[in-house]
C-alpha cells in the first residue's frame, strides 16, 4: 500500500487514476468477451474482481486518500467495478444460454432412428395351435399325452389293427429306421399314443396327443414329410358316437367360431368301426356359396366344407390288443393334421411357409402364447 496521500490529490494516487482504471476495466471487459465458456470465465472472474486483481487493490488505496477525496475516487472505482460487474453479469448470461442450447443438443433423442434392440423371435404357430388346442380339452378334463416319434412297428400298425400287408406299411409311406426289418419307423400318424395311453391307463381314459408325424411325401405347397396332428382318445362306459360328433363340434367351434359344426361321412380306418372322414363346415362362407355363383368361397371352393380329419369308434380289436374289454368300455377316436387346420384358418396357401422358419412368417401371427 502506498503512503498517506499528503497533497490530498487522487490522481496521484496511480492506482485510482482515471486512465489507469480505464485501461484495468478495458482489460477486463477484453478478457470477459474472450472467455469462451463458464469455467473460463470464473477464472477471468478471479483475476479481475478477486482480492487480488488490480482494481481490488486499487480500492484500497482509497482508504488512505484525505476524506476530501475519498469521495471522488470511491465514485470512479464504483463506476469501474460497475461496469465490470455489468459485463461479467452479461457474459454470463450469455453463456449460460450457450451451454444449455449445447447441452439440449447433446441430450437430444432423435426418435425416428431404427432401434438397436434386438428383434424378437416370434413362436411358431404350429406351436400356439397345439397350445390352444390342448387348452380346449384340458378345460374338459383331458390330459395330454405324448408318445415318441421313433415308434415300433407294433405301436404304430400291429396294434391299431394294421395288418403287415396294409399299404400305409410299405416303403412308399412310411420312413423305416435301419432296415424295413428292424421294427423301427418314424410314426406316421399320433394313433400309436392311443394305444400306449390305453396300455399305462386304466379307463375312463380322456387324452389328446398333438405331436410330429411323418411319410415319405415330397415337400410342396400341400405336402410335408413332417407334418402334425392331434389325436384324441377317450374310452370310458357307454361311450357313442353322439360324443364322439358332440365333441367334434365343441373343438370346430372352439378353433373356428360359434356355430360351425362338422360333418361325418363314412370312411375306413382299420383301428376304428365304423369309421367316418370329419368335414368342417366352412367357416367362412358357413354353406352359402353353395350353388350360389354370385357369391362364390375360395376358402371351401364353394363347396360348403373343408375336409378336416378322421374319425371313428375305437375298434374292438383294438381294445382287445390292449387289454380293455370291449363289453364293458367303449370309446371314441379322432385325428387332424394341424398345418392344414392352419392352413384353412389363416389362409396360408403354401405349406413350405411353415416349414422353412422364416420369422417373418412366424412373426405374422404375432407373440401371442
Ligand atoms: N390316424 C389317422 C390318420 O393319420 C387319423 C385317425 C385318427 C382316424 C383317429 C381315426 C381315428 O389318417
Amino acid at each position: 500500500m502506498s503512503a498517506p496521500n499528503k497533497s490530498f490529490d487522487p490522481v496521484e494516487v496511480s492506482t485510482l487514476a482515471p486512465e489507469y482504471l480505464a485501461e484495468r476495466v478495458s482489460e477486463a471487459i477484453a478478457a470477459i468477451t474472450a472467455a469462451q465458456s463458464l469455467d473460463e470465465l470464473k477464472e477471468v472472474r478471479l483475476a479481475h474482481t478477486g482480492d487480488r486483481s488490480p482494481l481490488a487493490l486499487a480500492n484500497r488505496e482509497i482508504g488512505a486518500l484525505p476524506p476530501a477525496a475519498k469521495a471522488e475516487a470511491g465514485k470512479r472505482m464504483g463506476e469501474a467495478r460497475g461496469s465490470v460487474n455489468q459485463a461479467l453479469a452479461a457474459r454470463t448470461a450469455d453463456l449460460e444460454v450457450a451451454r444449455d442450447a449445447a447441452l439440449l443438443l447433446e441430450e437430444a433423442v432423435d426418435v425416428t432412428t431404427v432401434s438397436s434392440t434386438p428383434l424378437q423371435g416370434g413362436r411358431h404357430p404350429l406351436t400356439t395351435i397345439q397350445e390352444q388346442i390342448s387348452d380346449v380339452f384340458i378345460a374338459l378334463g383331458y390330459s395330454v399325452a405324448e408318445g415318441p416319434e421313433v415308434e415300433s412297428e407294433w405301436f404304430n400298425f400291429d396294434a391299431l389293427n394294421i395288418a403287415p400287408d396294409h399299404p400305409a406299411r410299405t416303403m412308399q409311406d412310411t420312413f423305416f429306421i435301419g432296415s424295413e426289418n428292424s421294427g423301427l419307423v418314424l410314426r406316421t400318424h399320433t394313433s400309436p399314443v392311443q394305444i400306449r395311453s390305453m396300455l399305462t391307463r386304466t379307463p375312463p381314459i380322456y387324452v389328446i396327443c398333438p405331436g410330429r408325424v411323418f411319410r415319405t411325401d415330397e415337400l410342396d405347397a400341400t405336402h410335408s414329410p413332417v407334418f402334425h396332428q392331434v389325436e384324441a382318445l377317450v374310452i370310458d362306459k357307454g361311450i357313442t358316437m353322439a360324443d364322439l360328433k358332440g365333441t367334434l363340434n365343441h373343438f370346430a367351434q372352439a378353433m373356428f367360431g360359434a356355430g360351425i359344426v362338422t360333418r361325418l361321412r363314412p370312411s375306413y380306418f382299420p383301428f376304428t368301426e365304423p369309421s367316418a372322414e370329419v368335414d368342417l363346415q366352412c367357416f367362412v362362407c358357413r354353406g352359402n356359396s353353395i350353388d350360389n355363383p354370385a357369391e362364390p368361397c375360395r376358402t371351401c371352393r364353394s363347396e360348403g366344407w373343408i375336409e378336416w380329419g378322421g374319425c371313428g369308434m375305437v375298434n374292438p380289436k383294438v381294445l382287445i390288443a390292449c387289454g380293455i374289454d370291449p363289453d364293458e368300455y367303449s370309446g371314441f377316436a379322432f385325428g387332424m393334421g394341424l398345418e392344414r387346420t392352419l392352413m384353412f384358418r389363416h389362409g396360408i396357401t403354401d405349406m413350405r411357409d411353415m416349414v422353412e422358419g422364416d420369422v417373418r412368417f412366424t412373426r405374422a401371427f404375432g407373440l401371442g402364447i
